[in-house]
Order: structure tokens, then C-alpha cells, then sequence
């Protein structure tokens, strides 16, 4: 079993940012990504069809034998990982915004957070924030349009900065001092933030984190994969895959299905 790839699915591309930081923690582990960008975003959806939507998708990793399967999407993690837990025996990785080491480190005790609306209205962000960052204020901002931009290959785009400039303003006005990127799309904004951003806002996410999570519970369920050699990755997305492959180079092995 411990040879079984570790499956991993997003609304899109975003996820690419979690596949990216648990290949580099764990190298030697097969891994298969599922890029559902045909019905990105995940965010404006209600409750019950981002859980639709991840049930599908689960159900196609465990299909294909994973082993584990990481939920690299903050919206899919907030609406629907319970469901997942409580209804498949596979174990699950997911993924939340940082707020609790923002919060933490916060010395003006404002933080801003970029999130999808999905997220920012789950019941898990609220519970997270209530628990974590009650002594501290908290700028939200729903990303409307940014995971659109990404998954149409318009990364790097005078609309995106636009978008990004309007919805930080109100954060740096409020002093944030820790900006918390709460949707897997967003690493890949860090080069434009850190033009708009006054030097002084550290920018977190949770990436590293899901990838030491990842290990710790495939250590103990004993499915830490022994080999030595390097892992295969293969990655499948279910619209163009020319985004993907802008993303991550075409060295990798990316594929167009219909799932
Ligand atoms: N990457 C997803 C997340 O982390 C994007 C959600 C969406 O498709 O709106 O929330």
C-alpha cells in the first residue's frame, strides 16, 4: 500500500501549490493531481455542491488506489471535509487559512485574510477564527475574480493587479501587519503582492504545513512511501491543460481528462 500515490485535488491549477511543497518534502512518494478547473471556481458555490463536486473527485482518487488524499483547496477543506471523513475510510489531508500563527505574531493585532467567499463563510473559518484570533482584528476579503483570472492563463494581467490593488487597500489602511493568503490559487500571486505590499506585511500561507502534515499522517498509518528513487507525479485537468503547463513547466507529466 505504501507504494499507492497520495492523491491531491483542487477547484483548478491552485492546488499545484500544495503538490509542489509536499514534492519537495517527500520526494519519493507517487502522487496524482486532479485540476478540476471545467467547474473552478469552487468558491461561489454553495455548501452542498462544493461537497458534490469533492465527492466526485475523491472518488476517482480512490478509483486510481490512493492511499491518503490531500484536499488542496481551502474552500473544498472548510464545506466539505467532515463529509468526507465521516464517509470514506481513506485517511484526509486539508487545508485552512493561517490565521493562528498570524494571529500569533501579529504586533499591531490586525491581520488581513484573501479567501474565496466559500471559505470566508464556512462554519470551520469561523469556528478557527473564534478559537485562534479572537484577541485580534480581522480585515476579510473576498478574492472575487482572481481564481477566474488564473485558471484563463491571466496570471500575470493589468486586471489582476487592478483587483489586487483595490482589495488591499482597505487592509493597509487598517495596519495589517500579516496578510493571510487563504486559498490555494494565491502563492502564485506572492511576485505581485510584494509590489503592491508596504515591506512591513509579512505574507503567510499554509502550504509547508499541509506538506509536514502529510508526512506525519502517512507515518502513522504506516504508509510512508520506502523507495529511494524519485516519485512519479502525473497530473490530470479537466479544461486546457496550456495553464497548468505555464505554470509548472512543461517537463511534467500533465494531462488532459474528462472527470
Ligand atoms: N484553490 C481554491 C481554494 O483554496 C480555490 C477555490 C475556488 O475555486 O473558488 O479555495
Amino acid at each position: 500500500m505504501s507504494k499507492q500515490p497520495i492523491g491531491i485535488f483542487d477547484s483548478g491549477v491552485g492546488g499545484t501549490s500544495i503538490w509542489k511543497e509536499i514534492q519537495a518534502l517527500l520526494p519519493h512518494e507517487n502522487m496524482i493531481y486532479l485540476a478540476d478547473s471545467k467547474n473552478a471556481p469552487y468558491g461561489p458555490k454553495g455548501k452542498q455542491a462544493i461537497i458534490d463536486l469533492s465527492i466526485k473527485n475523491t472518488e476517482y482518487l480512490i478509483v486510481q488506489g490512493c492511499k491518503l488524499i490531500v484536499v488542496a483547496c481551502n474552500t473544498a477543506t472548510t464545506n466539505a471535509i467532515d463529509y468526507l471523513r465521516k464517509n470514506y475510510e481513506t485517511p484526509f489531508i486539508g487545508i485552512e487559512p493561517a490565521i493562528k500563527p498570524a494571529a500569533l505574531n501579529s504586533k499591531t493585532h490586525t491581520i488581513g485574510i484573501l479567501a474565496t467567499k466559500g471559505t470566508l463563510s464556512s462554519e470551520l473559518f469561523h469556528k478557527t477564527a473564534h478559537l485562534f484570533a479572537s484577541d485580534s482584528k480581522i480585515i476579510e476579503q473576498e478574492g472575487h475574480g482572481i481564481v477566474e483570472l488564473i485558471e484563463d492563463g491571466k496570471l500575470h494581467s493589468e486586471a489582476m493587479t487592478g483587483l489586487l490593488e483595490v482589495y488591499l487597500k482597505p487592509m493597509i489602511d487598517a495596519d495589517i501587519d500579516y496578510l493571510v493568503l487563504g486559498c490555494t490559487h494565491y502563492p502564485y500571486l506572492i511576485p505581485i503582492l510584494l509590489k503592491i505590499l508596504p515591506k512591513c506585511i509579512k505574507i503567510i500561507d499554509s502550504g509547508e504545513a499541509v506538506a509536514r502534515q502529510t508526512k506525519a499522517v502517512l507515518i502513522q498509518h504506516n504508509l510512508l512511501n520506502q523507495s529511494t528513487k524519485k516519485g512519479k507525479s502525473t497530473l490530470f485537468t479537466n479544461a486546457n491543460p496550456q495553464v497548468i503547463t505555464t505554470l509548472l513547466g512543461a517537463s511534467n507529466d500533465i494531462s488532459y481528462l474528462d472527470f
